[in-house]
């Protein structure tokens, strides 16, 4: 360590002395040196404020804060805020208002609404959230939180969370918390291409460096995956083509993750690339690559979808009014607190391995993962390891939000695997944020052409709608969407003819998925909005018009 240095703190009232990297950051030296994991990382940035803790008092964002900086405080993180086996005020406040949810957030709003009040015993609203303006929090919206500290009463007393009270004392354990004896790390290399055929993968300058236990590819395996039997088209790894920039190609397990990270460095990887198709216009040409081979279409579509029921045509001659709008509703990604992160721990076979059974061994997995659906990751590993799934285990534990990104199996919970089986050590993989992004599986950019039929009071005649669906490199959750696009048009409304087409095409981009209403605002917002012109049209108040149908 030719840049360290010594330095004192005290910790949570515990005085320290120790010697630390000039780089190591306070986060890393309180969550990795002394245990303390209630602090959070929720994007190593300093732009979430997940990782808060008090320093002599004062909030400060420990992943942007060198531990050198610190020598001589008093640095309090939320395990030294109750008071011995009693809590702190603030802490029970959040519990009594209902300011939290998934508690990922928590300890870091806990710590900056501590430092606050050590300035005001009775700030006002506009201070609290002023002093909580670096705090992100995906669940509780806020006003919540802002009662907790202003202290301002509960409106009927919120319902006691079963699982609140570790998340205000920072016991809660989320997966990349966890941490077992003769643990090492994992990353992975990623496509810096939106489309390319992968011409050549050399990890050997990976593999002989000092630190590195094992590297993979996607040759190792190549056993296609979906989670609906219409969407088997991913892949762990790359296999001989990338599909977006982000697109996991090769992994490496170190013994700490400033290796493995270096590792990466050292896979050379040849491209060779390929045209890129990045809108959904281009994606509906046939002179373009597609980018699945082995679809029934020509262009990159995905899925096409048809429903109808009612005479549509019938309804429109019948309407007094009739019109058609177009409308595109963006893409967008869930950015939960928590970024993915996936530990697995192999334990060999006594015996000899079981026929059909993975090459490394017949023996027994278990995968902690931040997902929200395990029998998805437990099916899907099953597969792609070629175990039997009564050798496989998969635990949740705290989950730091998901709001549908964490729904499917991930390239980190099939790498984590394979590396503690071919290692035999455990092997932990966390996201990035920027890989976060990459992994996406969020809201499907939507473009939507509405055509409706109304009588002079507002009945609906008919509705005819059609929806074009950016899905990205992959099937996920697209081929659902594709059809709940559709059928959640019609929803609040009695709709006595109704007709609609979707298609979902691939592009080069990271692949959408299930978010937050999966599928349903995208129509709910053209209809709404098309709704609203209509009662403009017809003089009727809108929301008359909306109890009317
Ligand atoms: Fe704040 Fe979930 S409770 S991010």
């Amino acid at each position: 360590m030719p840049s360290a240095r010594t330095i004192r703190l005290r910790v949570n009232g515990e005085e320290r002395r120790l010697t630390v990297d000039a780089a190591t950051t306070l986060s890393e030296l309180l969550r990795g040196q002394f245990g303390l994991t209630g602090l959070k990382i929720g994007c190593d940035l300093g732009e979430c404020g997940a990782c808060t803790v008090l320093l002599d008092g004062k909030p400060v964002l420990s992943c942007i804060t060198l531990a050198v900086t610190a020598d001589g405080a008093a640095v309090t993180t939320i395990e030294g805020v109750a008071h011995g086996g009693t809590l702190d005020d603030v802490q029970r406040n959040f519990l009594e208002h209902g300011g939290l949810q998934c508690g990922f957030c928590t300890p870091g709003m806990i710590l900056s609404a501590k430092g606050l009040l050590g300035e005001q015993a009775h700030p006002d609203e506009d201070t609290v959230r002023h002093a909580l303006a670096g705090n992100l929090c995906r669940c509780t919206g806020y006003q919540k939180i802002v009662n907790a500290v202003t202290g301002k009463s509960a409106a009927g007393g919120a319902p006691s969370k079963v699982d609140g009270v570790p998340q205000v004392t920072g016991a809660a354990q989320y997966t990349d918390d966890l941490a077992l004896p003769r643990m090492i790390h994992g990353k992975i290399l990623r496509s810096p291409h939106p489309h390319a055929r992968i011409v050549s993968i050399d990890t050997s300058g990976a593999e002989r460096m000092e630190g590195v236990l094992a590297v993979m590819t996607g040759k190792d395996l190549p056993e296609k995956f979906g989670i609906l039997p219409a969407s088997q088209d991913e892949t762990a790894l790359a296999v001989d083509r990338v599909r977006f920039v982000g697109d996991p190609v090769a992994a490496v397990a170190a013994i700490d993750e400033r290796t493995a990270k270096e590792a990466l460095s050292l896979i050379e990887v040849r491209y060779e690339p390929l045209p890129a198709v990045l809108s959904m216009k281009d994606a509906a040409r046939r002179d373009l690559p597609k980018i699945h081979n082995d679809t029934r279409y020509r262009d990159n579509t995905a899925k096409h979808v048809e429903l109808a029921f009612g005479d549509v045509e019938e309804g429109f001659a019948g309407a007094d009014y009739v019109r058609e709008d177009e409308f595109f509703y963006d893409g967008n990604t869930h950015a939960m607190l928590e970024p993915h992160s996936a530990l697995a721990s192999y334990e060999p076979a006594a015996g000899v391995p079981a026929a059909g059974s993975s090459a490394v061994g017949g023996g027994y997995l278990t995968l902690w993962s931040s997902t929200q659906v395990p029998h998805y990751v437990h099916r899907t590993l099953a597969r792609v390891l070629g175990m039997p799934e009564s050798h496989i285990r998969v635990i949740k534990p705290y989950l730091g939000g998901g709001f549908g990104g964490k729904s499917e199996p991930f390239a980190l919970e099939m790498c984590a695997a394979w590396l503690a089986m071919k290692t035999g050590r455990p092997v932990k993989i966390t996201y990035t944020r920027e890989e976060v992004f990459y992994s996406h599986r969020g809201r499907h950019a939507t473009r939507m052409w509405l055509k409706t039929g109304v009588k002079k009071d507002g009945t609906i005649t008919a509705v005819d709608y059609k929806a074009w669906l950016d899905g990205g490199a992959y099937g996920s959750f697209g081929v659902v969407t594709s059809y709940y696009t559709g059928q959640f048009l019609t929803l609040p409304y009695k709709v006595p003819r109704f007709r609609f087409e979707s298609t979902r095409y691939y592009t080069n981009k990271p692949p959408c998925g299930p978010k937050r209403g999966h599928g349903a605002p995208q129509p709910r917002f053209a209809f709404e909005a098309q709704f609203d012109l209509i009662a403009a049209v017809l003089g009727i108040d809108p929301a008359e018009l909306r109890l009317r149908n």
